[in-house]
């Protein structure tokens, strides 16, 4: 008998797909909505913000999915979709961020978009703060450099898991919690120019989130007991340029720079490395017993983003080349995407089997994909894009997931980035597509919105059916 399985999947893994409120759901000022840090970005991570939202910020309409939903999530059903990650945006629920009440109106949204995934049998999957932290909180607190927003967060996260908490069983607490110190402003909702940032705001920031996810680990136990809580970080296998033992170093020290995170929400308590770190920047946390005990509330799973890898160097005369937000040097190795993004499949392995090695937690990819240019084609009388430089990233990705499953490494789902067509969260464009499904909508703001399946939206749809017995290695 041939015991050889056809793929390393397991049956209950979920295949699906993952987008964010701002880059989506456009209505910015519907429904009681009030501004988020994005609505004023209407350039991206390095772009200036405006005083207030400006027509060329192309999240204010985004792709129009809060009136189009139910059209989208049959397209995701359609490619047998088991699960889909998408975000709340804190200020349709509150919409300064410190009301004493919530939004109803922005409350009634998201039960729209739970009743239609419900209706397909799809797993909802959500992002409790994904980039988005309202605007008066930015502007009146200075975002996560003030304690206040553990409360704020804390009141959202309660109203949040006493409305879905029967309803939805994943849940992240903060997006790519790690580029808070790289993207104070996106990530943190820190109103301060980052020059101007004192690093002892910056790292209290960064405490004040971290407790904040504990806390949102620990409250979910009583309010929604059969919810699974997962830490979201952005990873990032980083090579050493060189085999030098100073490379090498660079290496270490750039991983815990990103690790950190991980290690708090797995192990419960700040790792000896990152006390040395802090102690030489001579920077001293304001950490009361209260916040020592939240933080050992420890999440059930680890969930992540993976895009590329960088190479790093402690050689000062060649560092400082453009690696990308978290630092690094590119690597020679490698190709890049149309964005400069190094592509490298074998590095998605590498990480999952990283975590699972020092943390122990069931993994959740929650992100992935190649953001490209795509072109609208006509293929016996049907609009469609001939994306299979996509589908080839992919397949060589989901390969290797395979292979780490094969490691021994518990993955528990994947979801692709950007599933549908939305606006880019580093540059703001719609050109920068991930999607299986094509928006007609330009980075001038013009197009009908219509949507077109691409040739990745079938061959997606069968790996899903197979299980990733479709793949090739
Ligand atoms: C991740 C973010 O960093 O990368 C997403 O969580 C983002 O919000 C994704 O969209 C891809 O980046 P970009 O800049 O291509 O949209």
């Amino acid at each position: 008998m041939n015991t050889t399985p056809t793929t390393p999947f397991p049956d209950r893994f979920l295949w699906g797909g993952a987008t964010a409120a701002n880059q989506i759901e456009g209505a910015y000022d519907a429904g009681g909505k009030g501004l988020s840090v994005q609505d004023v970005m209407p350039r991206g991570i390095s772009g200036p913000r405006t005083p207030a939202p400006t027509p060329d910020n192309l999240k204010l309409e985004a792709i129009d999915f809060y009136h189009r939903y139910a059209e989208d999530i049959a397209l995701f059903a359609e490619m047998g979709f088991t699960v889909y990650r998408f975000s709340i945006a804190w200020s349709r629920i509150f919409p300064r961020g410190d009301e004493d009440e919530p939004n109803e109106e922005g409350l009634a949204f998201y039960d729209r978009i739970l009743d239609e995934l419900e209706k397909h049998g799809i797993e909802p999957l959500v992002t409790i703060s994904h980039y988005e932290t309202p605007l008066h909180l930015a502007e009146t607190y200075d975002g996560w450099v003030s304690r206040d927003l553990i409360g704020f967060y804390e009141r959202y996260v309660r109203v949040l898991f006493t409305r879905y908490g029967a309803r939805v069983k994943y849940w992240l607490t903060f997006n790519e919690i790690n580029s808070l110190l790289h993207a104070p402003f996106m990530s943190g909702g820190i109103n301060t120019p980052k020059e101007q940032l004192a690093e002892q705001d910056l790292y209290q920031a960064m405490h004040h989130e971290l407790v904040a996810s504990g806390l949102a680990t620990k409250i979910a136990r009583d309010l929604a007991p059969n919810a699974q809580i997962g830490c979201m970080v952005l990873s990032m296998p980083i090579y050493p340029l060189t085999p030098s033992p100073a490379d090498a170093l660079a290496v270490m020290e750039a991983d815990h720079a990103n690790l950190v995170y991980g290690d708090v929400h797995t192990r419960g308590v700040y790792p000896g490395y990152f006390l040395r770190t802090l102690r030489e920047k001579g920077i001293k946390l304001q950490i009361t017993d209260e916040d020592r005990e939240v933080l050992s509330h420890t999440v059930d799973f680890v969930s992540f983003s993976y895009y590329m890898s960088i190479a790093e160097t402690a050689s000062p005369e060649r560092s400082g080349g453009e690696g990308n937000i978290m630092g690094g040097v590119p690597n020679p190795t490698l190709e890049t995407s149309e964005w400069g993004w190094a592509i490298d499949p074998t590095g998605l392995r590498l990480v999952l089997n990283q975590f699972w090695d020092r943390w122990q937690k069931p993994l959740f990819i929650v992100e992935n994909g190649l953001g490209a240019k795509d072109e609208l084609v006509e293929v016996d009388g049907v609009k469609t894009v001939v994306d299979d430089y996509r589908i080839a990233y992919l397949n060589d990705h989901l390969v290797q997931v395979g292979e780490a499953i094969l490691d021994g490494v518990e993955v528990l789902g994947y979801t692709s980035w950007g599933c549908i067509d939305i606006v880019s969260a580093s540059t703001a464009q719609l050109s920068k597509r991930y999607g299986f499904i094509y928006v007609d909508r330009n980075d001038d703001g013009s197009g009908t919105l219509a949507r077109y399946k691409k040739k990745s939206f079938d061959w997606y749809a069968e790996v899903i059916r197979t299980n990733g017995a479709n793949l090739t290695a």
